[in-house]
């Protein structure tokens, strides 16, 4: 979709009613023939566009495509989606974003795609996921905090995404596994990857990448035991931009209580409510080896406290925990 086709479309969704083609010719500086242009190519992407004469153009119905004006309907932030890229297909929502914010994108810069065709997850993983049903975006922050304390936005993040899950869908179950999954079920929904730009000491930008299973209903052999879709848990169809939107509504006041916080102490509580690993038998495997015991929560500083069968306490940064059968 071109930009002004994008500008219309939005003028269209945050009017109350009809609009005037001749307003928005005034509007947009163009003939009222040119804005009938426009409203085609928007109704051939699939917008509803009722047009009545002498009343103009009302938006009857959306795509549903986590695209700018469609996400922007439903944000309250100040900054954080304001400025959206979107594309049908992308290699990873993250390269872009990074790419973007190495050329000096603002803060708050989304990035969404339908279809990634290099999508990335943790510790070199790639992350799969059905062309045009899910989530796949990254949002673009620059945060003046010193470099130890970038890894717990992966842990605020997901303090954002479950929050807004729980918006959209109060019924459902879900919880947050240390240190970047969203569980339902007992499998995963969802996933964050935070990857970052730096200097020795501070952080030129950080990339929050979200891949999240909305609609998806069924998956590849290898995926479905530990995977799972919010229609699948849910039996519902959720709208990817209204989530989209949810998650930067919920995300953007933490992230700057966050950046004048210490630590992960004002978010605490809500995180040892809904972790999917408190008081389970793990082992997390790390760089150096691996750690086996009960987990008992997590520290302010967003460390996995795990008490080994000795008693000896280990607090972990980072790994991969997985539950001990
Ligand atoms: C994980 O669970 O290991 C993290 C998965 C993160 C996937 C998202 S999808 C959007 C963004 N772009 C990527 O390439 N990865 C993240």
């Amino acid at each position: 979709m071109n930009e002004v086709s994008q500008k219309i479309l939005g003028r269209l969704s945050s009017a109350p009613g009809f609009l005037s083609g001749a307003v928005l010719s005034r509007e947009f500086g163009m003939t009222r023939s040119a804005v009938w242009k426009h409203i085609r190519m928007l109704r051939s992407g699939g917008y509803g566009i009722e047009a009545l004469s002498g009343r103009g153009y009302r938006l009857s119905s959306m795509t549903g495509i986590p695209s700018g004006p469609e996400v922007e309907h439903f944000l309250n932030t100040r900054a954080f989606g304001r400025e959206m890229v979107w594309e049908e297909e992308l290699v990873s929502t993250n390269t872009t974003a990074r790419a973007l914010a190495g050329e000096g994108s603002a803060e708050g810069l989304v990035v969404a795609t339908d279809r990634q065709t290099g999508g990335r997850g943790r510790l070199g993983r790639s992350w799969e996921s059905a062309p045009g049903l899910n989530l796949s975006c990254s949002l673009v922050l620059r945060p003046l905090v010193p470099l130890h304390r970038i890894p717990q936005l992966t842990l605020l993040v997901a303090v954002a995404v479950h929050r807004a899950l729980g918006e959209l869908l109060p019924e459902l179950l879900t919880a947050v596994k240390w240190p970047n999954d969203i569980y339902s079920d007992g499998r995963k929904l969802a996933g964050i990857l935070c990857e970052m730009e730096s200097e020795a000491d501070c952080a030129h930008f950080v990339v929050v990448g979200i891949g999240i299973n909305v609609n998806q209903e069924s998956f590849p052999d290898h995926l479905c035991r530990s995977a799972t879709s919010l229609k699948l848990v849910s039996g519902k169809s959720v709208s990817r931009p209204a989530l989209l939107a949810g998650i930067l509504n919920h995300f953007e006041p933490l992230y700057h209580a966050w950046c004048e916080a210490d630590d992960l102490a004002f978010v605490l509580d809500y995180l040892e409510q809904h972790a999917w690993l408190k008081g389970r038998e793990v082992e997390v495997s790390r760089l150096h080896g691996k750690i086996a015991g009960r987990v008992s929560g997590l520290s302010a500083l967003g460390e996995l406290r795990v008490v080994a069968s000795d008693g000896t306490v280990h607090l972990i940064g980072s790994g991969e925990a997985t539950l001990k059968q």
